[in-house]
């Protein structure tokens, strides 16, 4: 190559390689692009590369040493960039798997009857049960749940009675024996907490019940609790609102991507509750039979079904 042209390019590159470095020192100006950020650390890369390979024509080392230490710079920060995006990703995807892809139902209720009327739509994720539901169904305790077990292929919650550490151990360990998918529901007190650590830690299924607060929800999943039960009707009664309760809760634990523990609506007392969970972004509901049914229910569907059949009547015609 001419002499000519080759200069031509030294300088070329040189000029255009301080253009990008000024280029690089105004985006520091503005405020929305930060040093270690994908557009000043790729610009000035770029700008520095150049620069590099101008100064190559003189090989004036002092210079060469800094153009080398501000390619290492764009290159830091390049990389912080990438490692920066590839943790958001990540804690998006755990935040996937948290959150499930689809809210669960279960039913509150120890009545087998209504369970296996539900289980028949194939709708039904799970059953909990407390010690007021087993005592209006009027049956044993070990021999209902038993019963609920096989009907319910999903989580089924058996609450323990004791209030002692290790009463609620020895308990647990007794209804953790009726079937696989037994979950131990335990109260949300200081014991209760400490046995829901235990039992996960031995890889048991938990309900921590009884939640009326964030930071007990937040305790809850500090233990490990594969659920946490939050009574939003029984806050309501007493005049506050306990659907902000579930927004804190899902807030807190979206928030750490480590909290692995499901926000399991329960006292839930008409179809609204329901609706406002599902916005919010609850895991679970765990709904009575009646408030089931009437999910099913609009006026307007019974009108217009009313109508085609009518219609459809005039016509004469049979599908079978
Ligand atoms: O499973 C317990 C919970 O759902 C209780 O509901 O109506 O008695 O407040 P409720």
């Amino acid at each position: 190559m001419q002499t000519q042209t080759i200069d031509f390019l030294y300088n070329f590159t040189g000029t255009v390689g301080v253009f990008m470095i000024l280029v690089a020192y105004w985006m520091l100006q503005i405020d929305k692009i930060k040093p270690h950020g994908f557009a000043y650390s790729f610009v000035n890369l770029i700008g520095s590369i150049l620069m590099l390979i101008s100064l190559m024509r003189f090989w004036n080392l002092p210079s060469v040493i800094i153009e080398i230490f501000w390619i290492a710079i764009s290159v830091y920060g390049l990389r912080r960039y990438y490692l920066t995006r590839r943790k958001a990703a990540g804690t998006k995807q755990a935040l996937l798997i948290n959150k499930g892809t689809s809210m669960k139902f279960f039913v509150d209720t120890a009545d087998i009857d209504e369970i296996k009327e539900l289980a028949s739509t194939g709708l039904l994720d799970g059953v909990t049960t407390n010690p007021s539901l087993i005592m209006k169904s009027g049956r044993d305790f070990i021999e209902v749940v038993t019963e609920i077990c096989k009907i319910v292929p999903g989580d089924v919650s058996a609450e323990v009675i004791a209030t002692d550490y290790k009463g609620m151990l020895e308990e647990a360990n007794k209804l953790k024996k009726i079937a696989k998918n037994i979950v131990i529901k335990l109260p949300l007190t200081y014991d209760g907490i400490k046995a829901c650590k235990s039992l996960t830690d031995d890889g048991v299924k938990t309900n921590v019940t009884l939640c009326f607060s964030a930071n007990q929800a937040l305790l809850a999943a500090k233990a490990g609790a594969t659920y946490v039960s939050p009574f939003i009707g029984r806050l309501d009664d007493i005049g506050q609102d306990g659907l902000d309760l579930i927004s804190d809760i899902c807030e807190i634990y979206d928030n750490y991507p480590d909290l692995k523990t499901q926000v399991l609506v329960a006292s839930i007392r008409n179809p609204i509750h329901l609706l406002q969970s599902a916005k919010i972004g609850a895991h679970v509901a765990t709904i009575p039979p009646k408030i089931i049914k009437q999910l099913f229910k609009h006026p307007l569907t019974d009108k217009g079904l009313d109508a085609f059949l009518a219609d459809w009547e005039k016509t004469k015609q049979t599908i079978l």
